[in-house]
């Protein structure tokens, strides 16, 4: 599917809060959380848009640290799941990451998440390691990391 990446601003969080709930549910980002990437100097908050710009197909948070990029939320809204969006995301930001001269990419994702397991091992990436009972329903967390 065709779209368009566009940095976030304050007009996208109300969409991006409905959207965030239903994919996280009880686990969701705030409405604060959401506004401090915007100010946020070492965050890229991207929105991919659908090409009339009218609805958000998902959207990826990436932290640009040093050398590396550790990316700390990413989500495709429900109603256009597995069109190969989360892919195409992914790919944007691998390549984004690779222009801003990372080494590596970072992420952490539930062990029960096995969509997104799926997915970042489809992009690449390997488990480096967990942190046990991390999340707040006691799930472990898997890192992961794609070198660049
Ligand atoms: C994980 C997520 C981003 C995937 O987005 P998507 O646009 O549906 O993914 P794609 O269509 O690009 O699928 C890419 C691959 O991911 C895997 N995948 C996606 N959904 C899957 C599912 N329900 N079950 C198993 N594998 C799945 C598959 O390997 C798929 O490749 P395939 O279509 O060739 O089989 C999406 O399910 C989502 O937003 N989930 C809720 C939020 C979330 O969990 N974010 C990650 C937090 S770490």
């Amino acid at each position: 599917m065709d779209m368009i990446f566009k940095p976030m601003d304050e007009s996208h969080i109300d969409r991006l809060l409905k959207i965030e709930e239903k994919c996280f549910l009880g686990d969701s980002w705030t409405r604060l959380m959401f506004e401090s990437e915007v100010k946020n100097k070492i965050s890229s908050f991207i929105v991919a848009l659908s090409n009339d710009e009218e609805a958000i197909l998902g959207y990826c948070c990436v932290w640009f640290i040093a050398d590396f990029a550790e990316i700390t939320n990413i989500a495709v809204s429900p109603e256009f799941w597995r069109q190969g969006i989360g892919k195409t995301i992914l790919y944007y930001i691998i390549e984004k990451s690779k222009k801003n001269k990372c080494k590596y990419i970072n992420l952490e994702v539930k062990s029960t998440n096995i969509a997104a397991i799926s997915l970042y091992e489809k992009m690449g990436f390997v488990s480096v390691g967990q942190r046990k009972k991390y999340y707040k329903d006691n799930s472990d967390a898997i890192l992961m990391t794609k070198d660049l």
